[in-house]
């Protein structure tokens, strides 16, 4: 077997899907211990700090308590390299969020033992649904009381859609929890509480049957045990691999993030099972993870993530070959070659200069506004991936500046941080204004906090007439020039210089539609 397609084989590539609260990111720093990325400190307050350094970049996630930015973070386990993608939790920021779930091979799910599925992970889950996406679902804060497990398997499958085949099963909750048994080995994992924090390996029992269990919990906690076992085995479904795999079956563990309980499990049986890089559709044919050559596409572009060098930087899923240090790729989007010059890799506790990468990881592409969200790169084949959605805005706001000597700065920061793609920004034809359009309200507050915080500038954002954009495109020079002048009102240039036709009413807009049948209005912005 080929090295490209070996190390192809080794990876594991996912995203943790949760509503906010339920754990998410207790989880991932226990994933990151595991995969000795990190030493926790044997505190929360130690906890909390090792938190912010390392899947966190920005000062606005600590004082707000929402992941901004997601981050990528690779480690090695059990002879795997996985590479988890971090999401932002909060519902504003669900774009950058779909986009991530484009760039992996599956998904874990958390959800909170008290509060079954929540709004937002139907969401998400309907994401992962539209390509299948494999998923695992860890059901977390077993230490506290909550539903009962075969509650929360019904739940999961009349409101998610997807079979439930337990995994682990609990002993016990919240006071009263005991630990775990694994039900396809049989082993019983004890919780041992108090030793929170730190990697910890927990007392093992190969089966319940072992007399030395039954002396450790007593004969009516093993003998409620066994009669919920044989229920459980009786109303569930077995696990089955290609069910996984095929996104129709999640297979369930229960634990205590917090604690590290029942995380380890969960991983072993992830890295074995989950699924490593899959082929991915492009407009022309599918491309293999174990083919020679490098393609990949970008997901994702974050602005100034070192505030002490303004870069930009581009996040490639790479979909097959082999990424070595300083090597050239063709930019299918501008026909171009481009040097992947200190191309990143993420490691969990730093950004790295990457030497190699193989289909699966993800590279931090340094640029200055060249790269987009969506674009291709290959090794000279003109090939574009498919499926990374680019939404419309939904709200706008017109910015305002306390300080109007900064008009400057202004324009440079809202052009920078709309190719992020969370924002779009929109300067009208006939005025001065400078409009924002996002997803969600919150975006609004976090650009207004990093044009503080990375361009020095002071502003506000207030409510304009404007409900909804639509880019224009027309072949007919003179017929465009004359919609020019007779809406010239309404239209605007995007960051990108394009055309787009503000619009103040859905009504508005239809009528313009009606009035120019030559033009066409299109709902996202060209990606080409
Ligand atoms: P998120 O990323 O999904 O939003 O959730 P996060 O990990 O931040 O966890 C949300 C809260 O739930 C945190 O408490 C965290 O400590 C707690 N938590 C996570 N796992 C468990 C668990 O297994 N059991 C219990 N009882 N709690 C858990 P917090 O008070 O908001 O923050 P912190 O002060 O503990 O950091």
């Amino acid at each position: 077997m080929s090295d490209v397609s070996q190390q192809a084989l080794r990876r594991r590539t996912f995203a943790i899907i949760s509503h906010p609260d339920a754990g998410k990111t207790t989880l991932t720093e226990k994933l990151l211990l595991f995969g000795g990325a990190i030493q926790m400190a044997g505190s929360v307050k130690g906890r909390k700090a090792a938190r912010h350094a390392t899947s966190d970049w920005m000062k606005l996630e600590q004082e707000r308590g929402i992941s901004v930015t997601s981050s990528v973070m690779q480690f090695p386990y059990d002879g795997r390299i996985v590479n988890l993608l971090d999401t932002p939790g909060h519902a504003d920021f669900g774009e950058d969020t779909y986009r991530v779930l484009t760039a992996v091979d599956s998904a874990l799910m958390v959800i909170d033992v008290a509060k079954g599925v929540e709004e937002r992970t139907i969401k998400l889950m309907e994401v992962c649904r539209l390509r299948d996406t494999p998923i695992m679902t860890f059901i977390n804060k077993l230490d506290r009381e909550g539903k009962e497990p075969i509650e929360l398997l019904d739940e999961v499958e009349s409101v998610l859609g997807i079979q439930c085949a337990p995994v682990t099963w609990p002993i016990g909750m919240g006071k009263r929890l005991k630990g775990v048994v694994h039900l396809l080995t049989g082993e019983v994992h004890l919780y041992e509480q108090g030793r929170n924090f730190t990697r910890q390996d927990s007392t093992i029992f190969p089966s319940i049957d072992d007399p030395a269990f039954e002396a450790r919990i007593g004969p009516k906690v093993l003998a409620d045990l066994r009669d919920e076992l044989e229920l459980v085995q009786g109303a569930s479904h077995p696990f089955e691999l290609e069910k996984y795999l095929s996104g129709e079956q999640t297979p369930v563990f229960f634990g205590s993030a917090v604690n590290n309980f029942g995380v380890q499990l969960l991983l072993d049986f992830f890295v074995k099972h989950a699924p490593a890089p899959q082929p991915r559709a492009t407009t022309t044919r599918d491309v293999d993870p174990t083919e020679d050559k490098l393609t990949g596409f970008v997901f994702k572009i974050q602005a100034n993530m070192d505030p002490q060098h303004r870069d930009r930087v581009a996040f490639m899923r790479i979909c097959s070959g082999k990424f070595t240090a300083g090597m050239k790729a063709f930019h299918v989007r501008t026909g171009k070659e481009l040097k992947l010059a200190n191309a990143l890799t993420f490691m969990a506790s730093d950004r790295e200069i990457a030497e190699t990468a193989y289909s699966g990881d993800v590279l931090g592409i340094h640029n200055h506004g060249t790269v987009s969200i969506g674009d291709s790169f290959s090794e000279g084949e003109p090939l574009i991936f498919t499926g990374i959605p680019n939404f419309a805005p939904e709200l706008f706001r017109r910015a305002r500046l306390r300080d109007p000597l900064k008009l400057k700065q202004l324009q440079k920061g809202l052009a920078q941080l709309s190719e992020e793609g969370a924002t779009q920004f929109f300067r009208p034809l006939m005025s001065n204004d400078l409009i924002l359009g996002a997803v969600g309200v919150l975006q609004f507050e976090v650009v207004a906090y990093r044009l503080k915080a990375e361009y020095g500038v002071d502003a506000i954002f207030e409510p304009v007439n404007v409900s909804t954009t639509r880019w224009i495109r027309c072949g007919n020079e003179k017929k465009l020039e004359e919609f020019r002048d007779k809406n010239a009102s309404h239209l605007a240039l995007d960051a990108a210089d394009q055309l787009v036709y503000l619009a103040p009413t859905r009504v508005n807009l239809q009528l313009a539609q009606e009035r120019a049948p030559d033009v066409e209005f299109l709902a996202t912005r060209e990606q080409a």
